[in-house]
């Protein structure tokens, strides 16, 4: 089957090209799927996508017109697509539901590690030859309190390590994990985990209900100096509801692996051009905000596996037989 596979970037493609060992024709592209690039999807009945890619209504009917029948995600999240027009079209869509769960969730743990212990800003001054302390004093993350939202796959490997540290786990999630109560987490309402939590994590998907989860009153009901992280999509959390509480020193610290208008910054170079998001730019600013460029997922075993079920999704549907458990549809949106 023919395939064109937007985004694909120079580290990603041996690992696709090894998966995919001759069984389909990928057409890499640099470029990311937009309405502007659509038709250069055009004579492939398949495209593959990633997270910065636009999936939305207008751009899944120009692929459509364009004989594209099947989009393949090297994502697990899927709030890029515009799923109900997809279904109406008759377009399949197939994602990686998971891959590894680890490489996102020893990332989140890396940003708490940092921001607290400020590694960043050691790592600077020792290269100046500054071995002061002043301004790196961190706290033990023993008998401190994570509050984690969200406790699938990602979110469980999350309370494994915080209990590892020796931290009380609490947890907010519409579906219990029994994993996670067998390992002592204690479910509670998500207003009583942001009033306990010292660190409050992330890791819940984007969806309607789930957009500004982290909103002005949310961050109010938050303990004094309490540290975010945010591995799971950007559009949770409000951002300049965020700003104003960074502003204020109600929010002690932040580690973003996401951000809400990330579309048109990550993944590329920019270190020449003016940002002009001004919201982007006010977060750099803060010396407690720690931003990568959405790269939780970035392991060798992680895009490994992307790319084995990524290639393996194509396959299945070219032989009529598609993985049910991979299948984005209307019903995971709800
Ligand atoms: P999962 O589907 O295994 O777990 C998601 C959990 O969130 C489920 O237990 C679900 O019940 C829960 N949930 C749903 N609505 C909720 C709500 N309103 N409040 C609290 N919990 C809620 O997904 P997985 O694999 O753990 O991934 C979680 C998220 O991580 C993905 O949706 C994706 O957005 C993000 N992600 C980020 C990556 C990165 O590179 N930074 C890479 C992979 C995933």
């Amino acid at each position: 089957m023919k395939i064109a596979v937007y985004s694909s970037r120079s580290y990603e493609k041996p690992f696709l090209e090894q998966a995919n060992a001759g069984r389909h024709e990928l057409v890499h592209l640099r470029t990311e799927l937009s309405e502007q690039t659509a038709d250069l999807a055009r004579g492939c009945p398949a495209v593959s996508i990633f997270v910065g890619d636009d999936a939305s209504a207008p751009v899944l009917r120009a692929l459509f017109a364009s004989g594209t029948r099947l989009l393949v995600l090297r994502s697990a999240g899927f709030n890029h697509v515009d799923v109900a027009e997809a279904d109406r079209l008759g377009i399949s869509v197939l994602r990686v539901p998971a891959y590894s769960p680890y490489a996102i969730a020893e990332h989140a743990v890396g940003l708490m590690l940092t921001l607290n212990r400020k590694f960043h800003r050691a790592f600077n001054r020792v290269r100046e030859q500054n071995f002061a302390l002043g301004g790196l004093m961190g706290f033990d993350m023993h008998g401190k309190t994570a509050g984690v939202i969200g406790t699938g796959k990602i979110g469980e490997v999350v309370c494994r390590i915080m209990g590892g540290f020796g931290c009380r786990v609490l947890a907010f999630d519409p579906n219990i994990n029994p994993a996670c109560t067998a390992m002592g987490v204690e479910y509670i309402a998500l207003n009583d985990l942001y009033a306990r939590s010292d660190i409050i994590t992330l890791h819940c998907p984007l969806s309607p209900r789930t957009k500004h989860l982290i909103n002005a009153a949310a961050l109010a009901s938050m303990k004094n100096g309490v540290m975010i992280i945010n591995t799971s999509r950007g559009g949770i959390i409000d951002t300049r509801a965020l700003i104003a509480a960074l502003k204020s020193g109600h929010v002690g610290s932040v580690g973003l692996d996401v951000y809400e208008e990330e579309g048109d910054l990550f993944f590329r170079d920019l270190s020449g051009v003016v940002i002009q998001d001004d919201v982007f730019a006010r977060l750099l600013t803060f010396p407690n905000v720690l931003i990568t460029s959405h790269q939780g997922f970035f392991t060798r075993e992680a895009c490994t596996a992307i790319a084995r079920t990524t290639i393996d999704n194509a396959t299945d549907v070219e032989q009529g037989k598609i993985n049910d458990a991979n299948r984005v549809t209307m019903k995971l949106v709800a």
